[in-house]
C-alpha cells in the first residue's frame, strides 16, 4: 500500500472533494447539534452568563454555517463585543461574513502543524478528521487548545487511526483513560473537557486515502502509525 505525506494528502480526490457536506448549522435539521448531541448555542450562552465572555473554535468548518448562525444571534442579543468565534478550514468555501458582523473569523489552512495561541469555550471538528492524515498530531494540538473550564467535541472512528499491531486500539484507549478523555464508541465521538498535554507515543507512517466509504458512508482517511515506546 502506497501511504500519502500530509503535503501529498491535500490533493488527494477524497479529500478535495465537492460532495461532503459543508453545510452544517449549529442547531436544526442539518447540525451539529444532532451530530455531537450538544447543542452550541446553549453551551455558549452558559459561558456567557457565567463569565461575560465565550469563544468557539470551529475546526474544518466547511462553510462555516454553523458560526455564523451563533454570530447572527449574537448580533440580534447585541452580544458581539463578548463573543469571538474562529472557523479553519483547508478550502475556501467559507459564506461572506455580512458587514453586521464583527465577532467572526475564518482561516484557509490545512490543520497539519497547526497550534492555538489561545484556548477556547468550546472547540468543534465535525467530521472533519476523516480527512486529516496525522490524526493524533492534530488531536494533540486541539486538546492544548481548551479553556480549562471548556469542552471539546469531535467525530472520531478508531478504525481509521492504524496502529500497527493494536488493532483492538488499546493503546488509544489507555492514553484516552489515562488523560481523562472520552470516547463513544457507539456514536463515534470525542470529548474532553479542560485542556491536555497529550503526547501520543507513535511515529506516523501516511495516510491511506483508497480506505474507502467510513461509518458516515462518505470516503475517508485512515492514518497509519507504529508505536515509539
Ligand atoms: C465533511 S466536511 C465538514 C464541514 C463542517 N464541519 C460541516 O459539518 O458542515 C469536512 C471538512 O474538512 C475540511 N478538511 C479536510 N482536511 C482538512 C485539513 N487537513 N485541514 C483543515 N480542514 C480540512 C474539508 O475541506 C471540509 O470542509
Amino acid at each position: 500500500m502506497k501511504l500519502l505525506s500530509s503535503s501529498a494528502l491535500l490533493w488527494s480526490p477524497v479529500v478535495a472533494n465537492n460532495r461532503m457536506n459543508r453545510k452544517r448549522q449549529a442547531s436544526g435539521i442539518n447540525s451539529y447539534e444532532k451530530e455531537l448531541h450538544l447543542k452550541p448555542e446553549n453551551w455558549l450562552n452558559g459561558r456567557l452568563q457565567q463569565h461575560g465572555q465565550a469563544t468557539w473554535l470551529d475546526l474544518c468548518c466547511g462553510e462555516g454555517n454553523a458560526l455564523l448562525q451563533y454570530a447572527r444571534e449574537a448580533a440580534v442579543n447585541h452580544q458581539q463585543e463578548n463573543i469571538r468565534l474562529k472557523g479553519i478550514d483547508l478550502v475556501d468555501q467559507f459564506q461572506l461574513i455580512p458587514p453586521d458582523i464583527h465577532c467572526l473569523q475564518f482561516e484557509t489552512r490545512s490543520l497539519d502543524n497547526w497550534t492555538s495561541d489561545e484556548q477556547y469555550d468550546l472547540v468543534t471538528c465535525v467530521h472533519g478528521l476523516h480527512y486529516v492524515g496525522d490524526k493524533l498530531h492534530v488531536l494533540a494540538a486541539i486538546l492544548k487548545a481548551i479553556k480549562s473550564d471548556g469542552i471539546f467535541l469531535a467525530n472520531l472512528d478508531l478504525k481509521s487511526i492504524r496502529i500497527a499491531d493494536d488493532p483492538q486500539h488499546q493503546y488509544l484507549k489507555k492514553v484516552f483513560a489515562g488523560h481523562n478523555i472520552s470516547y463513544d464508541g457507539r456514536r463515534r465521538i470525542i470529548r474532553c473537557e479542560g485542556p491536555r498535554d497529550v503526547s501520543f507515543e507513535v511515529k506516523y507512517q501516511g495516510a491511506d486515502d483508497q480506505a474507502g466509504p467510513n461509518y458516515t458512508g462518505q470516503e475517508a482517511v485512515d492514518a497509519y502509525y507504529v508505536l515509539s515506546r
